[in-house]
């Protein structure tokens, strides 16, 4: 680790990311080779290596990044390292053959960070420090303008007008429900208490997301003073970060980060002179997403079971012990410093009118490009998708997007130009929710998709209330048989109603927003369900009960690949002959299909047609 001072005689930064994403493990390993190979190689003095965690390329990591060159390096390896070395570092070529070449659409190689299309479209504020500087040292941070915001703002003095400039910059909360953040802290503010909290939420439940563990992992400070300013603003005493057991490096960033953050001042007793006392703790949860609810989060934090309750009385009257508390997301707090840093009227700029600022999505699914992204609010998901995620692979078609965690709403092409913004994606029958993006291509079935989500929900649903447990119980049962052909339209009729009454007689909104995903898909793609339940077909082959596997006799040159794969042995042949696969014995599984070189193994979605496919049941084969 180097001191800020050492940068007057560095000539380059190689900064190596050690995230989870990346896989930790290796990278760590690769981390400590890099820096012996420089030092090896005489050009410590020069060079200085260090953790800048999440680069977005968390699909191509482990990831390096060199600086003032802008090049990326990825998928490295020791091998690489020892090239990267010898030629770039010490004889200024670039490796041109390992530097990121992300323009897959034009395929032209572009080793410049900004011109990269992936990069390109993206504007990174909360993700500003991430991979920019180490995590683990609080003077990288401060190198960078860190805790200077929080510096001014309580110089001010003035809570009262830190709210107010939070109110000019229009930040809405990034936790989901996209709530105005300077209300929120201004209804806490004007309570009359002795003792009030701050909670930063940082539990994350969503399957698939990682936007909040990757800011701590990158930025742990930057979460730090956006409570140091909210905590002075509303005049609380304590702050808490709520994170999960299963954020391990999150955990330990944020606990030296803290401590560092006590060392300089910036925590603890008498904050900048000011005679205000603050100071934040990590309390960790068991990983349920019923307890990344507000009231839920409340209790855990308590010491009880993390179960919702009802809402009046809001946390901002009576939270925590029943005390005023403002909780905040992760990405909220970590655009705080920014709106005040670099002025409200810059940050209000940013976005459309209803939404400012930028948002973090975990992009994932059916796109070139995976992994975490920021984009101006309004950036249409085009844009997202084509752009930055470089399109669909495998030249399939697009089928859908998914927004907004589990309780978002699946979206049809002819949505693609809807701007991610709240009210925009809330008009279109999603919902930004914590920055979920999955991308689907043709190959995806709708009603498993709703049927994904919805298990998931059922799942973590608390269960206190009927409407949740059993609407999300039965929605559950009917897309189970539908997938499976058994299904009646009277059953869709059913699914649609009780969807709507759990949407509309749930406590929380865990059991509000289960039957969204059911609804957005009924409402974009009803002729999937009826296809399901009337022709008793699922297109994109997905529904096992719907689907079979055969062998086309005409393709098939008996190379055995497939009866070796197998699982069930039910595949028969001799070599260099058409093989046959026996029907009611096969699982389903999908093992021939996916090795067959030659696209002999078809899935069979339709009424089945003999001609030159070979596919048998056992009493043929008996007979035979
Ligand atoms: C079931 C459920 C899970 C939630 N999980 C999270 C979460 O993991 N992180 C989060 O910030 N907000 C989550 N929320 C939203 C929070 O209850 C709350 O609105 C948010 O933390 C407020 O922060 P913000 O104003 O900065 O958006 C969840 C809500 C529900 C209903
Ligand atoms: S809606 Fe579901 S998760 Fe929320 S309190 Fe009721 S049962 Fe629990
Ligand atoms: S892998 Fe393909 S070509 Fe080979 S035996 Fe099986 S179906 Fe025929
Ligand atoms: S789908 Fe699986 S079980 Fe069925 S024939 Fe192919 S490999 Fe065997
Ligand atoms: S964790 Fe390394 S690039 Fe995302």
């Amino acid at each position: 680790m180097q001191h800020v001072d050492g940068f007057s005689s560095t000539r380059r930064i190689i900064g190596l990311c050690t995230g989870k994403a990346c896989g930790n493990e290796r990278a760590d390993t690769l981390f400590t080779y890099c820096a012996a190979r420089i030092e090896a190689a005489n050009l410590s003095e020069e060079l200085m290596v260090t953790r800048m965690d999440c680069r977005g390329k968390c699909d191509a990591g482990p990831v390096m990044h060199v600086y003032p060159d802008n090049v990326i390096y990825s998928g490295l390896t020791k091998e690489m390292i020892d090239r990267i070395v010898e030629e770039h570092l010490k004889n200024e070529k670039i490796v041109a053959d390992y530097a990121m070449s992300m323009d897959k659409i034009s395929n032209r190689f572009i080793p410049f960070f900004g011109n990269i299309h992936f990069f390109g479209k993206q504007l990174r504020m909360t993700l500003r420090n991430c991979g920019v500087i180490d995590p683990e040292a609080i003077d990288e941070y401060l190198s960078v303008n860190g805790y200077e915001a929080a510096a001014q703002a309580l110089a001010s003095e003035d809570p009262e007008m830190i709210i107010e400039k939070v109110k000019s910059a229009g930040l809405k909360g990034r936790g989901g429900g996209g709530f105005l953040t300077a209300q929120k802290w201004s209804f806490a503010a004007k309570q009359d208490a002795d003792e009030k909290f701050l909670i930063c939420n940082a539990d994350e439940g969503d399957p698939g997301a990682f936007m909040d563990r990757s800011t701590i992992e990158g930025d742990p400070h930057t979460i730090i003073e956006g409570m140091i300013i909210a905590g002075y603003a509303i005049g609380a005493t304590k702050g808490f970060i709520y994170t999960r057991v299963e954020y391990p490096l999150a955990i330990k960033r944020l606990e030296m980060a803290i401590k560092s953050a006590r060392e300089y001042g910036f925590l603890g007793k008498n904050i900048f002179g000011t005679g205000w006392d603050f100071d934040v703790e990590v309390r960790l949860g068991a990983g349920a997403f019923v307890c990344g609810e507000e009231t839920a989060l409340i209790k855990s934090i308590e010491g009880y079971r993390g179960e919702p309750k009802p809402r009046p009385p809001f946390p901002t009257d009576r939270g925590l012990w029943n005390k005023p508390t403002v909780i905040n997301n992760v990405e909220t707090f970590a655009n705080v410093p920014v709106a005040l840093l670099d002025g409200e009227s810059w940050f209000n700029s940013i976005g459309t009118p209803q939404s400012k600022g930028t948002k973090v999505f975990a992009l994932a699914g059916a796109v070139r490009h995976t992994g975490l992204i920021e984009v101006p609010m309004g950036t249409t998901l085009h844009e997202v998708i084509y752009t930055v995620g470089g399109g669909i692979p495998e030249n399939k078609k697009f089928k859908a997007v998914q927004i907004g965690g589990p309780a978002g709403g699946c979206l049809p092409e002819s949505f693609l130009e809807t701007p991610v913004d709240y009210d925009s994606l809330k008009q279109a029958g999603a919902m930004m929710g914590s920055g979920g993006m999955i991308v689907m291509d043709e190959s995806t079935c709708m009603v498993d998709v709703a049927r994904f989500f919805l298990e998931f929900m059922a799942e973590e649903s608390c269960g206190q209330c009927t409407p949740c447990r059993a609407g999300t119980t039965i929605m559950l049962e009917i897309l189970d048989s539908i997938t499976k052909g058994k299904a009646t339209m009277s059953d869709l009729d059913k699914l649609e109603e009780i969807a709507k009454v759990t949407a509309n007689a749930s406590l929380c909104g865990l059991g509000k927003g289960a039957p969204n995903p059911v609804l957005s898909t009924l409402s974009h793609f009803r002729h999937e369900y009826e296809e399901h339940i009337v022709n008793k077909r699922c297109s994109a082959g997905v529904c096992k009960s719907l689907t079979s596997y055969i062998i086309d006799r005409e393709k098939c040159v008996g190379c055995t690949a497939c009866a070796r794969v197998c699982p069930v042995k039910c595949i028969v042949g001799a070599k260099k002959m058409p093989h046959e696969i026996i029907n009611e014995i096969c699982v389903k599984c999908g093992s021939c299909y996916d090795i067959c070189k030659f696209n002999a193994v078809q899935k069979d979605v339709g009424p089945f047609e003999k001609e030159n496919k070979t596919w048998r049941t056992v009493k043929q084969k008996m007979t035979a």
